[in-house]
């Protein structure tokens, strides 16, 4: 947004697609997979992905109470478009996502590369983070009740912008380098996937739930394998799993 002036103009915006789907039994179907996963997690005694402080440290553990605290993420297990437990929710993901690009993009041959699911417990986020070799990704909001934390991004070129002043005392642009939206049930954001973006601690008393992917355009093949079904014991040689 540029300012009221005669001469500045603030240029480069971020193009973020925005929507929300009223669909409230795939999103009720999607929490029970999401759910059924974490019980087959812990009945499994499976190593697992953490997020909170547990996402600095890439910390992958079979600790139910580091599990229990922090949240957990499938993503460094499963690739979930190929569980064929969840291809609806692939159709669903798919549809809702290239109906929101379609109106700007051609969607034509559009797929998910990869799928993942984070439960984000009391107190759960995530940190700054973007998603490497991708071009356009996505969240959506399974489960998302009141003050269960804003997702915020972020100008990566704040450091610039911010180290002077641009007039009043202000930084550039006028009205900050970070943006956020507040979840609610059916959200979806696309964004561009260089974008970073975290989350505040979900202090709503209930669990979050999300649903996270990449897409892939037809150039991402090869970005599509490596994200495909990683095994996380051979890429945490230091993070003893399960034998
Ligand atoms: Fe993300």
């Amino acid at each position: 947004m540029s300012p009221n002036s005669q001469f500045r103009r603030d240029l480069f915006p971020t193009p973020v697609f925005v929507g929300t789907s009223n669909d409230a039994e795939t999103r009720a179907s999607i929490e029970a997979l999401s759910y059924a996963y974490l019980k087959k997690s812990y009945e499994e005694n499976r190593p697992e992905g953490l997020v909170s402080e547990g996402w600095t440290d890439h910390e992958i553990t079979d600790d139910p109470e580091q599990k229990k605290k922090k949240g957990i993420t499938s993503f460094f297990n499963e690739n979930l478009i190929h569980n064929p437990d969840w291809s609806d929710a692939y159709d669903f993901v798919l549809n809702m996502a290239g109906t929101m690009l379609s109106e700007h993009h051609s969607v034509q041959g559009m797929k998910i590369a990869n799928m993942w699911t984070t439960i984000y417990p009391e107190d759960g986020f995530v940190p700054e983070h973007i998603h490497a070799c991708f071009s356009v990704s996505g969240v959506f909001y399974v489960k998302a009740p009141k003050n269960c934390g804003d997702i915020v991004f972020r100008d990566p070129s704040w450091v610039a912008k911010t180290m002077n002043v641009w007039g009043s005392n202000k930084t550039f642009p006028h009205d900050g380098t970070t943006f956020s939206f507040t979840p609610e049930p059916g959200l979806m954001i696309l964004f561009p996937s260089w974008l970073p973006h975290c989350t505040r601690p979900n202090v709503s008393g209930d669990d979050r739930i999300i649903i996270s992917f990449n897409l892939d355009f037809g150039e991402v093949n090869f970005n599509a394998q490596l994200h495909d079904g990683v095994d996380i014991t051979k890429q945490n040689p230091n993070k003893k799993g399960k034998e």
